[in-house]
């Protein structure tokens, strides 16, 4: 055996797809974007999406969108991935770290309160795992500190709070879409508000700083008169990335719409079966508590252990690969000099441990992981 630890789920409908993309023979940021970001908006019931090229593109133009002015401090949770915190030095702002909450692995909310000052505008919290912030405590601290809020929804697309689709309780979500996650376009990003004159303004941010993309610029010359020169005209007034999402993306993003539901089904189901299999493990913990009521989001699927390394080596040689979500952004060296009181974090990641969940694994490679846990915790 050789199971993978994550991998996308695509195959014909995709390839179909993105031969619509090819039949137009326009691959770039087209018609195809535009109605992806439509049928996002829809799914998770928000206002307006613009389709990027990365959650670390959405992530840095959703803290953008605020203009906050330089030094002011932005909250993030210290177990996380990089691009949480780099995005708030690309705008020029300073990350304070949130201890995360032991059970849960997400920010913690008292740890939150403590750390809030009034140098502090925004707060990105991470629903790590898939495990969703509780965003109606959350909000209810940052209305109360005038905080702005950008979920970082990089784990859960297509998971829901209390009845809610995660990336609609703030006042932006951001979403991605990178080949290992819930959901692929390769690479990909989108970011999602309920306030249009929020995030409007940003699709030039997303396109060099150009005003009117070139598909708008085209569709514009169709329908001008013959004598009419000017249609090829643009104006830059921002200074913008090269952060814009493409039909190719768009059109893969189209199908894996479709079956996102059914992807985090399979999810679910997969770590119902492993805690149903390792429950008589006594060495062995959940990394948060799953549940499976129909509207989660899990990403992965990890476990709590002491003897780690042990272990990786002794899957690893069955053929199983695994992984460690995440060590601490506190314990990075760029990131350090930020660490203040992370305890929790710079503590229990020793014990963290991902194993498969991707969507297509199959009982037989999750009974072979469960029966090598199995097997390591009885001859040791
Ligand atoms: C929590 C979190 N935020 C942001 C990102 C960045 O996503 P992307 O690779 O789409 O830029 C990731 C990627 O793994 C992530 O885990």
């Amino acid at each position: 055996m050789n199971i993978r630890l994550f991998k996308p789920s695509v195959g014909e409908k995709e390839l179909n797809k993105i031969k619509e993309a090819f039949d137009r023979e326009w691959l770039g940021l087209g018609p195809l974007v535009s109605e992806f970001e439509e049928k996002w908006s829809n799914y998770i019931g928000c206002e307006m999406s613009i389709g990027v090229n990365s959650a670390t593109a959405a992530l840095h133009l959703a803290l953008k969108a605020f203009h906050f002015e330089k030094g002011k401090k932005v909250l993030v949770p210290a177990i996380t991935f990089t691009s949480t915190a780099n995005v708030v030095l690309y705008n020029d702002l300073v990350p304070v770290f949130v201890d995360v909450d032991p059970a849960t692995t997400v920010m913690n909310l008292n740890d939150l309160k403590n750390k809030i000052d009034a140098d502090c505008v925004a707060v990105i919290p991470v629903h790590n795992g898939g495990f969703p912030v509780p965003m109606d405590d959350l909000m209810e601290i940052a209305q109360q500190n005038d905080l702005k809020v950008i979920e970082d929804c990089a784990h859960c697309a297509g998971g829901s709070y209390k009845g809610k689709k995660l990336g609609t309780w703030g006042h932006i979500g951001c979403f991605s879409f990178e080949e290992k996650k819930c959901m692929t376009t390769g690479d990909g990003g989108m970011i999602c508000s309920n306030d249009v004159n929020l995030i409007e303004p940003l699709k030039p941010y997303r396109w060099v700083g150009i005003d009117k993309d070139t598909w708008k610029r085209v569709q514009i010359a169709e329908g001008t008169q013959e004598n009419e020169a000017m249609h090829w005209h643009y104006e830059i007034s921002v200074l913008g990335y090269k952060y814009n999402m493409n039909d190719v993306m768009a059109a893969i993003g189209l199908v894996q719409l479709e079956k996102l539901d059914q992807m985090n089904e399979r999810r679910r189901k997969t770590i119902t079966r492993y805690i149903d299999g390792i429950k008589e493990i006594p060495e062995i913990s959940l990394y948060l508590p799953y549940t499976n009521n129909g509207n989660e989001a899990y990403w992965f699927f990890a476990i709590r252990i002491e003897d780690r390394d042990n272990l990786i080596i002794y899957l690893k040689s069955q053929g199983i690969a695994t992984g460690v979500h995440f060590y601490p952004l506190t314990m990075q060296p760029l990131y350090e000099k930020y660490d203040i009181n992370c305890n929790v974090a710079n503590t229990i990641w020793k014990e963290f441990l991902t194993l498969p969940s991707h969507a297509d694994l199959i009982e037989e490679e999750i009974d072979y992981v469960i029966d090598h846990l199995k097997t390591f915790y009885r001859n040791k």
